[in-house]
This record gives C-alpha cells, sequence and structure tokens, in this order.
C-alpha cells in the first residue's frame, strides 16, 4: 500500500534514501522538464513557477491522490513524488512506445488509421477517463500529448504486439472534484486552448469539459486537424483577464463536417459530434455512458 506521506517532505535531521531523497537538478527554474533514464521518467516541476500561479497546493494534492488512486491499466501510476527546496520532483514509469503520436505512426506506418484503431483507443482512453472522474479527479488537459503508449509482445495480435494506451501529467487536475457533482467554477482557464472546451474559458470544468478534449483527440484522429482553427483562439495573453470571448467565438464558428472520412464513418461523426457539442448538458453524462455510444458496437 502507498504511504499517504508519499509527497514527501525532506527534513534536515532525516537520512533518506541517497539517489531519490536528495535528487539533483541539473534543470534550472522552469515550467517543468522531463528526464527519462532507463525504465523510469522524472519530471522536474519548479516550486517558484507553481508559487507564481498560485498552484502548488493543487499539485500536492493532485500528486498525493494520484499516489493513492487505485491501479488502472489506462493510467501510468506514479512511483514516487520527493522534494526539495526548489523543486517537486515526479517519478513514474517510462511507457516504452512514447507518445501516442508516434506510436500511432509506428503502427500505421501508410499514414493510413483504421477505424478499428481509432475505436480501440477511444474505447481505452474513455475508460481511462471514467476511472480518474470515479475516483473524484478531473484531467482538464486531456490531448494527445498526455497519452502515452506501453507495447507488449503479444503472439496472438497482428504484428505480434499489443499497445495499451496511457493517461499522464495530472499537474492541472482537480484533485477535489465530487464524482457526479456538476462542475466547477472558478475565474481561471488553465488547458491546452485546441483541447478545451468552450465553457472551460468562462472557468467551468467538469466530466463533461474532459470529454470534449477526448472528443478533439477523435477529431484529430479522423481528420489530421483540430475541431477549430488556431487563430479562433488568437494569442491568449491578448484576452488579458477575460477569455470568455474565446468562448462566444466557439459557439459562432461552427465545426466544419464535410471531412470524407465522416462520410465513410457516420456513426463516429455522430459520436464526435456529441462529445464535442457546445453545450455540456447535451455531451454525455459520463465517460461510462459516452461508452456506451453504438459506434463501439
Ligand atoms: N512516463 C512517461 N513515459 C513516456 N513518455 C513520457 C512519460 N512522461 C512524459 N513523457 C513524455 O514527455 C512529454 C512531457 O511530459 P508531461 O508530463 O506531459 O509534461 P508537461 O507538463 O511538460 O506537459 C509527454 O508529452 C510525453 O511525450
Ligand atoms: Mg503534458
Amino acid at each position: 500500500m502507498v504511504k499517504l506521506s508519499c509527497v514527501h517532505q525532506k527534513n534536515e535531521d532525516e537520512p533518506g534514501s541517497p539517489s531519490l531523497q536528495e535528487p539533483r537538478s541539473p534543470f534550472s527554474a522552469s515550467k517543468s522538464k522531463v528526464a527519462a533514464r532507463g525504465t523510469h521518467v522524472m519530471k522536474i516541476k519548479s516550486k517558484v513557477e507553481l508559487r507564481k500561479n498560485f498552484e502548488e497546493d493543487q499539485f500536492r494534492k493532485a500528486n498525493l491522490k494520484m499516489l493513492n488512486l487505485p491501479p488502472h491499466v489506462g493510467i501510468l501510476p506514479l512511483y514516487e513524488v520527493l522534494e526539495d527546496d526548489a523543486h517537486y520532483f515526479v517519478v513514474m514509469e517510462k511507457a516504452n512506445g512514447g507518445s501516442l503520436l508516434s506510436s500511432l505512426v509506428e503502427e500505421c506506418p501508410d499514414g493510413v488509421m483504421p477505424e478499428l484503431v481509432v475505436k480501440r483507443l477511444m474505447r481505452e482512453i474513455l475508460s481511462a477517463i471514467a476511472h480518474l472522474h470515479q475516483q473524484g479527479i478531473l484531467h482538464k488537459d486531456i490531448k494527445a500529448d498526455n497519452l502515452v503508449v506501453e507495447v507488449n509482445d503479444e503472439p496472438t495480435s497482428p504484428g505480434g504486439k499489443i499497445r495499451t494506451v496511457k493517461l499522464i501529467d495530472f499537474d492541472l487536475s482537480d484533485p477535489d472534484w465530487v464524482p457526479d457533482s456538476p462542475g466547477t467554477h472558478g475565474h481561471n482557464w488553465a488547458g491546452t486552448k485546441q483541447n478545451s472546451a468552450p465553457e472551460t474559458f468562462q472557468g467551468t470544468f467538469s466530466q463533461q469539459s474532459d470529454l470534449y478534449s477526448a472528443g478533439t483527440i477523435l477529431y484529430l484522429l479522423m481528420t489530421g486537424r483540430w475541431p477549430h482553427n488556431d487563430d479562433l483562439f488568437g494569442d491568449i495573453e491578448e484576452f488579458d483577464e477575460d477569455l470568455s470571448e474565446i468562448s462566444q467565438r466557439m459557439l459562432r464558428v461552427n465545426i466544419t463536417w464535410n471531412d470524407s472520412c465522416w462520410k465513410h464513418h457516420p456513426s463516429c461523426q455522430d459520436f464526435c459530434k456529441w462529445l464535442l457539442d457546445f453545450d455540456p448538458e447535451k455531451r454525455p453524462a459520463s465517460a461510462v455512458v459516452a461508452a456506451r455510444h453504438e459506434w463501439f458496437g
């Protein structure tokens, strides 16, 4: 069992193990750095940066919750989180298949991604999201970059390999979300603009906003593009404190559905439209409900 004290406060009279209790960072203070060695990955997060954005408490709480999360095949577990005066060090297993997109290029070298592969991925992603939500965590930054892949030998599989997608990067997660409660309302937006639900720009996050983000991944896998052009979001800095204008723009600019892939896969289109509905109330009520869509058969 993982100790609740896993977010480890290093103190002077505590001996600790030399390799992990006294980590030495080659990095100067910056947003975050990920260093991989052998079978492990260490993510280094500057306390100065976290404090500047008033994110340290949430970061500690989210990591503590992740350390104690009941295991799920679609979520990469954390081994340990350590800290010194200036940094947090998040240690986890390294996914041997690398990032989702690089793994897909390897799996589908001709660049054509069969619908079955996309369906398998979406089923796995929804299962991971459902587990997180059931444990009272909103991810708030679901995107292709935050999915990695583990590859294992499986002689009975086509290609002799089995690939499993895993969710990572819980830095922005809300660890205080009550399962099945309505969204949380704050003043701050956090996330990645192309993957963010419209209401998040007004500070509202919910399981439906995580599902919208999953929808942006499906849209990308099917069309090769994001649902909205980059210029819709402009330079986020230009909006100063009020990002609600972005959500208004997302209401005015319809997502296009005329790519030929949708004609060939109407049930997938129906599912993607459901996830990407502007109105969170019209999206699936939960990841479990989403996975019951007829597209999954
Ligand atoms: N455990 C891991 N296994 C394999 N690759 C990883 C792992 N953790 C991170 N990465 C790679 O490093 C990138 C950045 O890691 P992430 O935790 O998302 O940090 P950031 O906060 O910078 O987004 C990911 O997009 C992924 O490609
Ligand atoms: Mg990330």
